[in-house]
């Protein structure tokens, strides 16, 4: 079994994950989180929260999952957000074109349509499933089509990416900020993308949880009030010019921006944030890197973009998380598209000078001239041009349209007028800062990282490495035996525990190794025990996960250090030392 069939069948028989719908056959790129993966992934979204929430001070909103046509044509993804692919004439199976030329040609993800559809023939490619002719190449865009309201109701998709609910609320958001620059607005929720044909399991999903910040920023700021947090980070880093030598650099995150490497503190201060996050939660530090995309792979929107990249033994190095720079795409597309102005006013230092040249409108020769008609004619003859007024003047006549009537007036009847003004400011498009997390990738790779096996007394023993926040089971009570003393003690420990909020299983079924190893196995890291000397003493043991080691406390201290415990205020062999002589 490699990795992935060994968390797998774990992820399944324990109550992680399976495949969705399976009382009907299952569906490619649909999964489900059981009782524990879903209690895991929330523990993750809530530490990610903590990161940029909390400690970053970004505020969530949550917005529909269902998204208008125009909102998708504006973002680009109505035209862009495609994959190619072909279909098998006699099967009708479909596939990623670009899928079937990997190993055959260099970077087929680089290639068109039709550079993929002649590689195909080439190479005489067949269908995988049935080994009949493929067709031509196509490309399918990705998302779900769907029709809002009865009938054919109003067009609508399901959203590819959470990231547009942010854009089309901007200037709600705008004004919630108080009208300041830079702000940032975080969504956790679900995704669709109706991938061609997802065989990677729970890596290439059709539905799946994004968790995204979109950083609003003023388009020259490059800097972060913070870099020094990161500056002396170092991370491996695989720029564009490091993957053209095919290796991978490891430099400290100041390096990074004084050699270019990466384009701004801003950006570089995003990359340590991520980094901090991937390895809190618990991710192999030495299993993680960043890669820039190439320009030829770099999504429609994005003029740079950082993959957070984790190594899984079955699928190499797959990224779990984009770290883009948007520019002012999406707020320029969705004033385009809607007519409504999403700029910012940005007033200057200090107030500058400007000279106007202007047309001005002669209402004394307009309003006998054109009575009622007069004050329209003054707002087109306004909006014309000094080089279009000069025009008319050597022509001797100033054609305008006015209410659909074509009007010809003499150019007296307007003036050409210098003068200077004081400008405070000019209205300008935001920039975006966008780390797109794919939380589903996260929870599969957390559980990869995580799982090892080893032989304890001739037995195999299965252990999740979960750190004691993430863990879906941070703490379980276990009389020592099914006996009547100790499992009232055991119940009345656990229902204390509960009644403070900690989450706590009772186990008493079985011998006590046994009843450990079912803890281990999922990620559970500590189990406290109550024996015959918990009742002549009033002390339980705690036993850690990892080392199997064990201590004594007073029962009467559990709630306070099982707190610590679980919030990683205390390690483990500080807790003895942290309660004092005698308390144990
Ligand atoms: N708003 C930017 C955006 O959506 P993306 O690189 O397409 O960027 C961000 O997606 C993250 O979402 C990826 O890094 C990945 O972790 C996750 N993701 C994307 N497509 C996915 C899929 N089909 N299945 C599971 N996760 C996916």
């Amino acid at each position: 079994m490699d990795a992935y069939e060994r968390v797998m069948e774990l992820a399944k028989r324990r109550g992680f994950i399976w495949g969705s719908l399976e009382l009907y056959g299952g569906v490619a790129g649909l999964y489900d989180y059981g009782p524990l993966g879903c209690t895991l992934k929330h523990n993750i979204e809530n530490m990610w929260r903590r990161v940029y929430c909390t400690e970053e001070g970004f505020y969530e909103i949550e917005t529909s999952t269902i998204g208008l046509e125009e909102v998708f044509s504006a973002s680009g993804h109505l035209s862009c957000f495609t994959d190619p692919m072909t279909t098998c004439s006699a099967c009708g199976e479909s596939f990623r074109a670009d899928h079937l030329l990997n190993g055959v040609v260099e970077r087929p993800d680089a290639l068109s349509s039709d550079e993929l559809g002649r590689l195909l023939v080439h190479h005489a490619i067949r269908c995988p499933a049935c080994g009949c002719a493929l067709s031509d190449v196509e490309e399918f865009n990705l998302m779900f089509e769907t029709h809002i309201g009865p009938g054919r109701g109003r067009i609508g998709y399901l959203r590819p990416e959470t990231a547009q609910g942010i854009f089309t609320n901007f200037d709600r958001l705008y004004r919630f900020f108080r009208e300041k620059l830079p702000f940032g607005v975080v969504q956790i929720g679900r995704s669709f993308r109706n991938e061609i044909s997802p065989r990677q399991g729970v890596i290439r999903l059709r539905e799946f949880s994004q968790a995204e910040l979109e950083l609003f920023v003023l388009p020259d700021q490059k800097t972060h009030p913070n870099f020094e947090r990161f500056a002396e980070l170092s991370l491996p880093l695989y720029s564009q010019q490091a993957q053209e030598r095919g290796e991978v650099e490891t430099m400290t995150l100041g390096e990074a921006v004084e050699r270019g490497v990466i384009a701004s503190e801003l950006l570089a201060y995003h990359i340590g944030l991520c980094w901090t996050f991937l390895t809190r939660i618990g991710l192999d530090a030495s299993r993680i890197r960043f890669r820039q995309h190439l320009p030829d792979e770099m999504a429609h929107y994005a003029a740079d973009c950082w993959d957070a990249e984790v190594l899984l033994e079955r699928f190499g190095w797959v990224e779990v998380v984009g770290i883009a720079d948007r520019t002012n795409y999406d707020l320029s597309a969705h004033e385009r598209e809607s007519g409504k102005q999403l700029r910012v006013f940005v007033e200057y230092e200090t107030p500058r000078r400007r000279r106007v040249v202007e047309v001005v409108p002669d209402m004394s020769q307009l309003g006998p001239m054109l009575r009622e008609r007069a004050g329209a004619a003054a707002e087109v003859l306004s909006s014309l041009t000094p080089e279009q007024v000069k025009e008319a003047e050597k022509e001797g006549m100033l054609r305008i349209e006015v209410e659909g009537e074509m009007l010809e007036l003499p150019p007296s009847v307007v003036s050409i007028r210098e003068r200077e003004e004081e400008v405070r400011g000019e209205y300008v498009t935001p920039h975006v800062i966008e780390p797109s997390y794919g939380i589903d990738r996260i929870v599969y790779a957390l559980l990869e990282h995580s799982l090892y096996e080893e032989e304890v007394e001739g037995e195999k023993r299965t252990v999740l490495r979960l750190s004691p926040q993430l863990a879906p089971i941070p703490m379980a009570v276990l009389p020592l035996m099914d006996k009547p003393p100790l499992v009232e003690v055991a119940r009345s420990i656990t229902k204390r525990l509960r009644s403070v909020g900690m989450r706590c299983e009772y186990d008493e079924g079985g011998f006590i190794g046994r009843r450990y190893r079912r803890f281990d196995e999922v990620g559970t890291p500590f189990c406290i025990t109550v024996d015959y000397e918990s009742l002549e003493d009033g002390t339980v043991t705690i036993r850690e996960r990892d080392s199997m080691r064990q201590i004594r406390v007073p029962h009467r201290k559990l709630e306070h250090v099982m707190h610590n415990l679980v919030l990683g205020i205390w390690q483990f062999d500080e807790v003895v030392e942290e309660l004092g002589e005698g308390s144990a």
